[in-house]
């Protein structure tokens, strides 16, 4: 059974309770729609999903966000027994309406995207890591009945392949629109910041990822981490590094050739953790540009770390 700490509970129903959910709601599900288009074909009797603003102004959209989300407080108040509350929900979303549960966890990570931007500089890492671990466990609990009803069994790891087509990162194409949409977002952060806030978020929302990190001394607790000068330091040169990348976006496979043979021969970093340094950097974003970060800007930038993740996976095998 998962067991709640009394401070995660606290910073669970701290953050609920300033949730506005029929915003938030409408919002996440709208985010899901445009970010992932392909999840549009589960709503196809909501009429008119053509572009991000006839999404945005859906009512069905609205009102199925905000009965999403209304549910999703179910979870917060019943948090020893999360399980048996989306007992139902777990029947109908895999049984009738054929869920892949993969999106289960693709809407949690938006829920997180949609409280940074509403939220901003109060969802701190610590909160972070608390509702990161919320949706996992709601994700896993809707996923139930596809699991074959054992509680042993975790979410299907679906972990992320890089591709190994060597056209794959080379063939990216990007719009105008979207060119636009990474330098315009690019030209307003604060790289030092940035970059240093979205290392610390690694290392303490998955704190597996400090054993690569050994040499960097005191990463003992969240406030530890965000102190440390030696996290700034690497934090800012991560985030230099993507910088690069945005310089030069037809080429970036290119750009992260070397990185990639050091990450893959000499570090040897699992891929997997590029995708989720790649996530934590759109939190980052979205809590310092709040409610800039629209749904568009969301899908360009979730298209830019996936491409750097693919450019900087590209040298293994
Ligand atoms: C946190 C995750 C989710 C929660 C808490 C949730 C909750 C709900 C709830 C409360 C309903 C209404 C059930 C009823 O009317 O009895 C519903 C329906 C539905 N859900 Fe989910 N859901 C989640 C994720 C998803 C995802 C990821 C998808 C697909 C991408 C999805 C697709 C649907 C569909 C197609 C319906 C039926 C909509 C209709 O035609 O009215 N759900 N969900
Ligand atoms: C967007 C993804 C990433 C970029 C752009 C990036 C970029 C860089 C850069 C520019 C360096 C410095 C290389 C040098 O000094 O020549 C570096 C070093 C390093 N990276 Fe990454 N990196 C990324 C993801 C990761 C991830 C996910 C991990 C592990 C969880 C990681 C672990 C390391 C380590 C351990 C070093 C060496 C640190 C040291 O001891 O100085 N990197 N990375």
């Amino acid at each position: 059974m998962v067991h709640w700490s009394a401070e995660e509970k606290q910073l669970i129903t701290s953050i609920w309770s300033k949730v506005n959910v029929e915003e938030c709601g409408a919002e996440a599900l709208a985010r899901l729609l445009i970010v992932y288009p392909w999840t549009q074909r589960f709503f196809d009797n909501f009429g008119n999903l053509s572009s991000p603003t006839a999404i945005i102004g859906n009512p069905k959209v609205r009102a199925h966000g905000k009965k999403v989300l209304s549910s999703f407080g179910e979870a917060v108040k019943n948090l020893d027994n999360i399980k048996n509350t989306y007992a139902k929900l777990s029947e109908l979303h895999c049984e009738k309406l054929h869920v892949d549960p993969e999106n289960f966890r693709l809407l949690g990570n938006i829920l997180i995207i949609v409280l940074a931007a509403h939220f901003t500089k109060d969802f701190t890492p610590t909160c972070q890591a608390v509702w990161q671990k919320l949706v996992g466990v709601v994700a896993h609990a809707l996923a139930y009945k596809s699991l074959g009803h054992s509680e042993q069994k975790m979410l299907p790891a679906r972990r992320w392949k890089p591709k190994a087509s060597p056209t794959a990162a080379a063939m990216v194409h990007w719009s105008a629109e979207e060119k636009q949409l990474i330098t315009g977002l690019w030209g307003k952060i604060n790289v030092a910041d940035c970059g240093a806030e979205a290392l610390a978020r690694l290392l303490i929302v998955y704190p597996w990822t400090q054993r690569f990190f050994a040499s960097f001394g005191n990463l003992s607790s969240p406030t530890a981490i965000l102190g440390n000068p030696m996290v700034r330091a690497h934090g800012k040169k991560v985030l230099t590094s993507f910088g690069e990348a945005v310089k030069n976006l037809d080429n970036i496979k290119k750009n992260f050739a070397q990185l990639s043979k050091l990450h893959c021969d000499k570090l040897h970093v699992d891929p997997e953790n590029f995708r989720l340094l790649g996530d934590i950097l759109i939190v980052v974003l979205a809590s310092h540009i709040g409610k800039d970060f629209t749904p568009a800007s969301q899908a360009a930038w979730q298209k830019m770390v996936r491409v750097v993740a693919h450019a900087l996976a590209h040298e293994y095998h």
